[in-house]
């Protein structure tokens, strides 16, 4: 196995060691940083479960995982098999004390065998309603004391709301020191998402426009094609503002919206993403139905196969759970101040698409004939997180002829084809940087807890006053009608990504229509 030789040697403690995660996510990633160098010479994952299994048949069943989901496609059995070593099973009652105690027999072992101090970091892949008694008992066992050397990496959800992501964090706190403490959210470790900063802030062009003199709305939109899945239970619960707004969406905001940070430090932007989210206007309980729209699935149509939301496993036949949410934001700073920010999401939509969509403004004047600039269109740059990754910006062009015409064209930045290299799943990256203790991708608790504020308001009142009209979008469609309302000028639209994709504009047919009125 090939080796990273600046990292330590670690041992991976995996609460949850038998579920989903660790078999879809964390397996697959550690599997695939070994193959490109990316672990260090001496590394162990132990993974901790309640139930009775074997080291044996924990690795077949990880094997499996690693097969479906490997971004290195066929897995070679003995690249498997070298890997499969470092997997131990270790079977525990997360609430008993001795689980911990052998956890921590198990460290000082693997010590005395490689000769020297190892890292350890506590992964928490198990249901959130365990993070804090796990990280206390941690704290009990003396296993979170040593801050250079341990590590806590807790996944979203953090919290259902303010109040429980206070007590949360306050309970990782009193175990935990911060720097120790990695908060997930997996949209950091996106490349096209890392990508917003270097754009942004490694080019003198963008940066003098990136402001209210020129951008005129800004659309961050993380559509789905897929239902809730198999995780009907824990959706009914949450819905898309927990689930998708508090965190990756706002998390794309601070990096759209944050100031040039002064040092890639990771509490200097941490510090300048919490900024955002304390300029954003907060909104008042009594103007959230101005600014925030929910929306549920039903069926495309009533002989469609697939299920509207109330029919899905673990989901009340009356819930009033949201599958898709928009919002009107406002950064009340002197950059930002009067641009709206537009945020959706939802499932069971037309295409799958996340995107950062900078409309920018009009020229203060038109030198063009009228007849020319028919087909005119808001100059765009959309920043595309997947499927697509990459930029494009559309603008203006002459099109060719003895007329003058205004036409929409696009440039085109396209990672695969710019690089010849295979983007590393998010998992990956955040794995990667917990071992080499860089924070700067992970959410710290003041960032947390100000996402929270922001959207409590709404939460309570879609708890509030139940929606009389969900489902209230049909499965395939782009969400609810009422969504349009939240646009605060008719040249806002919330783009359609096919439109982007095109490689021309459809103009001639808006000229067209626009000259038959
Ligand atoms: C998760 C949400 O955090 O993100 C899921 O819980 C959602 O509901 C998923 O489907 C989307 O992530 P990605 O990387 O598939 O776009």
């Amino acid at each position: 196995m090939k080796i990273d030789d600046q990292l330590e040697p670690t041992v991976f403690i995996i609460f949850g060691g038998a579920g989903d995660l660790t078999w879809r996510k964390l397996v697959p990633a550690l599997f695939d940083l070994s193959q490109d160098r990316s672990m260090p010479a001496n590394f162990s994952v132990i993974a901790v479960d309640h139930i009775d299994l074997s080291d044996e048949k924990l690795r077949r069943r990880l094997h499996d995982g690693v097969k479906k989901f490997s971004r290195k496609g066929m897995v070679k059995n003995s690249q498997w098999d070298e890997f499969a070593g470092h997997i131990h099973y270790q079977q525990g009652d997360f609430n008993k004390l001795h689980t911990y105690m052998a956890m921590g027999e198990q460290c000082t072992k693997m010590e005395k065998q490689w000769g020297t101090k190892v890292h350890r970091i506590f992964y928490m892949a198990t249901t959130p309603s365990m993070f804090g008694e796990i990280a206390e008992h941690l704290g009990k066992a003396g296993l979170a004391k040593d801050q250079k050397l341990a590590r806590i990496v807790v996944e979203k959800p953090i919290g259902y709301d303010l109040e429980s992501a206070t007590a949360l964090n306050t309970a990782l706190a009193a175990n935990f020191d911060e720097s120790q403490i990695f908060r997930i959210d997996h949209y950091l470790g996106k490349e096209t998402v890392q990508n917003i900063l270097a754009f942004r802030f490694a080019n003198p062009l963008f940066e003098p426009i990136w402001n209210r003199r020129y951008v005129d709305c800004v659309t961050i939109t993380a559509a789905e094609t897929v239902g809730v899945e198999y995780r009907g239970s824990y959706y009914d619960h949450a819905g898309a503002l927990r689930d998708m707004v508090q965190n990756h969406l706002m998390q794309l905001l601070c990096l759209v919206a944050m100031e040039p940070m002064v040092s890639f430090d990771a509490n200097e932007i941490r510090n300048k993403k919490v900024d955002v989210l304390h300029a954003v206007r907060p909104i008042h309980h009594d103007e959230v139905y101005q600014c925030a729209v929910r929306g549920q699935y039903g069926r495309a149509s009533a002989s469609n196969k697939i299920l509207g939301y109330r029919e899905e496993d673990g989901v009340a036949p009356n819930s009033n759970t949201e599958t898709f949410a928009a919002l009107r934001l406002f950064v009340d700073n002197w950059r930002w101040q009067g641009v709206p920010f537009y945020l959706r999401t939802g499932k069971r939509l037309t295409w799958q698409v996340s995107e950062v969509c900078i409309q920018f403004r009009a020229v203060p004047h038109q030198s063009f004939p009228f007849e020319a600039s028919l087909g005119w269109q808001p100059s765009r740059l959309v920043m595309s997180i997947q499927p697509d990754e990459g930029i494009v910006l559309s603008f203006q062009a002459k099109y060719p002829g003895p007329k003058m015409q205004l036409w929409p064209v696009d440039m085109r930045f396209n990672y695969r084809e710019s690089f010849a290299i295979s983007s590393p799943d998010a998992y990956e990256t955040l794995l990667w940087d917990v071992m080499k203790n860089d924070s700067t991708l992970f959410m710290r608790v003041d960032q947390v807890e100000a996402a929270w504020r922001l959207l409590m308001p709404v939460l309570e009142m879609w708890k509030a006053t139940p929606s009389n009209d969900f489902p209230n979008y049909a499965s395939g469609t782009w969400g609810p009608e009422a969504t349009q309302g939240l646009l605060v000028q008719k040249e806002h639209c919330w783009p359609l990504p096919t439109e982007l994709k095109q490689s021309s504009h459809n103009v001639l047919s808006t000229v067209a229509s626009k000259k038959t009125k």
